[in-house]
Order: C-alpha cells, then structure tokens, then sequence
C-alpha cells in the first residue's frame, strides 16, 4: 500500500488535544494499569517519549509521584503540551525514541503510547531507550499489533481503516523480537478498558477534527461518506451509547 509517513507538525497538532481528550475513567484505567506493570522499583523519574500535546505526561507524574519528562520530535504538539499539559513535575523536551536527550540510566520508567508504529528504525529506538532506561526498569508500549486487532467502532464507518492498520501496526511477535534483540525480557500484556467518547455524537464530534493519525492515509471522499454514515446515527441516537474498546498495552523489563 506504501502509506506515506504522518507528519504531527502540518497537520495533527491542531486537532489532537480537543479530538483525543481522555476521559476520566479512561484516565483511571490506564493509571492503573501503568502502575500494575511498572515493576517494583522505585520510580523517581519517568520518560514519556512522543508525549504529544502530553495527554499522559502529567498522569504519570502523579500516579508515580515522580518528575516525568516528556519527550516529542514536533514542536507544534510541544507547544499544545506545554500551554494545555503544564504541571509542576513535568517538562517537555524536543527528542525522538532514536534520540533521547537523556542520560544513560536515568530513567526509571518509559511510556510509548501510540507511538511505535511512527517510529522509522525500531531497533535504533529499542537500543536508545535501553541506554536511558536503568537496569530493571520498565518500559511500557501502548499499540495497536497487527495480529491482534480490536473491533473498533472505526472499521464499521471507515472499512479501509482496518486493513491501514494491518498495514502500519507491528505484530505481537515482531514487537517483542525487537526487545528481545535490544536486552529486554518481555514482562506483561494487558487489555485496557477505554472509553473514547460518552456517546456517538460525542464520539463524531471529536471525528470531525480528523484528529487520528490513520484518517490521514484515506481519501477525503472516503473521509466524507464515513463521517456522514455517523452523522446519520448520531440523529437516530436516543439513548447516548458509549465508545469504548480495549487496547493492548505491554511491558519490558530493561535487563
Ligand atoms: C498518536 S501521537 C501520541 C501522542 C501521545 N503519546 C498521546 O498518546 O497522546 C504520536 C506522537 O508520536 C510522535 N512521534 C513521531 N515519531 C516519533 C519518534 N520517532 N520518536 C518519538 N515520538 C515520535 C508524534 O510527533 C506524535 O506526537
């Protein structure tokens, strides 16, 4: 399919924070699970690498009381964050996962979320985030894998949107063959509950800001009818129905 690269500073910068808000109890959810699979060391510093408009950067910093640094390559989404996502423990720095202005070990927690699949050169990333990392540490990857595909509201409204993602996502095995190779131990894989929206219209309101990285791989003429689909629905709506999924998240352990 040959799916062109997703550039956040021309595009999605503007939309994201409005179109990807996190709910609370979606905000509750992934905590929880950061803090199940962060591993039992003490956590002072974490790194959120591709941070974004820093969406997690300060749900990290609280649940681990800990200085949590953001790190994201576009300066427009670093902009968001810093206006949108400042707290007193977070600082938003320009890096990408290949190169992470970091020192060696001095961090004892990474999170990548929906951020793996951007990354061009995975073992270059895998090998600079075991350099940051202390041994032991964890690091955790929020993905879609290829091989494990959820049943997102998505696919119905815009079919192509699932083959894109076969496309883009890595496999479980491919995943975790990269850590391997890098000197981590595959430590954890759990399914979290999120809740994108409270209801449909809720949900095609934040569509309609074409805030997700794979609207970018589909023609406008696709945009368009899967958009108008939904606004259909949304008029026959009477009772809000929530749209949620669960979502892979997984864990490796710097050894
Ligand atoms: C889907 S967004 C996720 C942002 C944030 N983690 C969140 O969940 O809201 C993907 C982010 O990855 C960043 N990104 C792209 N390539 C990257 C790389 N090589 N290293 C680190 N971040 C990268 C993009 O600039 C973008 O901000």
């Amino acid at each position: 399919m040959g799916l062109q690269r997703v550039d956040y500073d021309r595009t999605q910068h503007a939309g994201y924070a409005k179109g990807r808000r996190l709910l609370p109890s979606s905000r509750r959810n992934w905590s929880r699970a950061f803090r199940g699979l962060a591993g039992d060391r003490p956590i002072a510093r974490v790194a959120d690498v591709g941070s974004g408009t820093g969406r997690f950067t300060p749900v990290l910093a609280e649940e681990f009381a800990a200085e949590a640094v953001g790190v994201e390559p576009s300066a427009r989404m670093r902009e968001v964050a810093c206006a949108e996502s400042a707290h007193p423990l977070v600082t938003y720095v320009a890096g990408s996962a290949a190169d992470l202005p970091l020192d060696d070990a001095s961090a004892d927690l990474a999170l990548m979320f929906l951020v793996w699949h951007h990354v061009p050169d995975r073992p270059a990333a895998a090998r600079e985030l075991a350099r940051v990392l202390a041994p032991g540490a964890r690091l955790l990857i929020a993905t879609t894998l290829a091989d494990r595909l959820k049943d997102l509201l998505l696919y119905r409204y815009f079919p192509r949107t699932r083959a894109i993602d076969a496309e883009v996502f890595p496999t479980f095995a491919e995943t975790v063959d990269v850590f391997a190779e890098a000197g981590y131990a595959h430590s954890g894989l759990v399914e979290v509950h999120h809740r994108s929206a409270d209801s449909l219209a809720e949900y095609t309101g934040r569509q309609r800001l074409r805030a997700l990285s794979v609207y970018e791989h589909l023609t406008d003429d696709e945009y368009r009818d899967g958009l108008a689909a939904m606004e259909a629905d949304v008029a026959a709506e009477t009772d809000p129905r929530p749209v949620e999924s669960e979502c892979d998240l997984l864990a490796f352990t710097r050894l």
